[in-house]
């Protein structure tokens, strides 16, 4: 049986998650552009958005950043449907204090709300604060006891935890969920670490944009794990350029690919800054491509037929969420709107 299938976008947090020197899409991180990119995206019927976390800009120090939690409260109460997923990286926040930020905004938002556990890779964000930088499986292990306690007082329940990092005692949070068991808990990463994670304490597993074959391999690896409670679900990141035909979408391409040359030194430097450890990276490098979180890996590129027939053997092998950019996004975000979400709903209803 075919998985539910469900687009998202990624808020503009980062003012942009492409080139930087695009013509038409300048970079803009503004409440009023997220506010009204998001809005605008319920209307169009994506169905989910995620807020990435960053306290400075990985692109550099100079840039505009929207703050993912206060953006996420503010989202939810500007919004009615659109499942609004929220980036944290556990060494920010502890966990009590997160795990309240989180009934709050599943409050204002009536039961809308997720969170991404991301590890972190860009060193100077921890290091230069003073928090520190522990190595790759150490923020790994700390995330593990973290995401235990805030799915515990999510939950309701009444926490007492011994751990090597925390130490909690009849802990619990008032009022608890009104809309169902927890808000959902998502994760992101791909190492080893990240994978045993995922499987043990996530409700969805969630991928950079791969070859189809890579994305089955990570699928059957994660979905083989031991765990507790529902099976895991599957959510992938993924640049899109759909076009009236394969040819269009391919220049198309090519042009993104030409504006993305003025980003090489900033994404040289973003690069010198992350975690070598970090698996993401040492994917990333195999190929070039538009977009981050693997961009354009994916193959998302091609004719609105293409594109939908991709989407639609991606979800045959289980990705269930697609958390898709555009750019320019406006323009781009309306086209896939239009043009490819009713293809693939056809094609779905046709195979049913
Ligand atoms: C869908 C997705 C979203 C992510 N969002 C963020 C983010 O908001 N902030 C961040 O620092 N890292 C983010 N990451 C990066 C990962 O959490 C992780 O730090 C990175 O993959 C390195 O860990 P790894 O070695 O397990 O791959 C994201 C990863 C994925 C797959």
């Amino acid at each position: 049986m075919a998985s539910p299938l469900r687009f998202g976008v990624w808020a503009l947090t980062h003012g942009s998650w492409a080139s930087r020197h695009h013509p038409l899409d300048p970079p803009d991180a503004s409440w009023k552009r997220v506010s009204r990119q998001i809005r605008e995206a319920e209307a169009l019927g994506y169905e989910s958005t995620l807020l990435a976390q960053h306290i400075i800009h990985p692109s550099g120090d100079d840039q505009d950043l929207l703050e993912n939690w206060t953006g996420a409260a503010a989202l939810a109460a500007v919004t009615g449907k659109i499942e609004l997923i929220s980036a944290i990286k556990p060494l920010l926040v502890h966990p009590v204090v997160l795990a309240k930020m989180a009934l709050q905004i599943e409050d204002i938002s009536q039961g809308r709300f997720g969170i991404n556990l991301v590890n972190a890779w860009y060193k100077p964000e921890l290091e230069r604060s003073g928090i520190g930088f522990p190595d790759h499986d150490d923020r790994y292990a700390y995330g593990r006891e973290w995401i235990e306690i805030v799915r515990e007082l999510t939950a309701g329940k009444r926490v007492d935890f011994q751990g090597r990092h925390f130490h909690i005692e009849a802990y619990q949070l008032r009022p608890g969920d009104r809309f169902r068991p927890r808000p959902t808990v998502y994760l992101g990463g791909e190492s080893e670490a990240a994978r045993a994670l995922a499987a043990e304490s996530a409700d969805v597993y969630f991928m950079n944009g791969q070859p189809f074959d890579d994305i089955r391999a990570l699928i059957q690896d994660v979905a083989r794990r031991p765990r507790r409670g529902p099976p895991i679900r599957f959510g992938m990141s993924a640049f899109v350029v759909a076009r009236g035909s394969d040819a269009e979408a391919q220049d198309e391409l090519a042009e993104l690919f030409a504006i993305s040359e003025q980003d090489k030194p900033t994404r040289a430097r973003l690069v010198g800054n992350a975690d070598p450890e970090a698996q993401m990276f040492r994917t990333a490098a195999k190929e070039a491509r538009v977009g981050t979180n693997g961009g354009t890996s994916a193959r998302l590129v091609g004719s609105y037929d293409t594109v939908a027939e991709r989407i639609l053997a991606f979800n045959a092998i289980g990705v269930e969420l697609f958390m898709l950019q555009f750019q320019p996004v406006d323009a781009n975000m309306r086209r896939f709107a239009e043009h490819v979400i009713p293809r693939v709903r056809w094609l779905q209803a046709r195979a049913a």
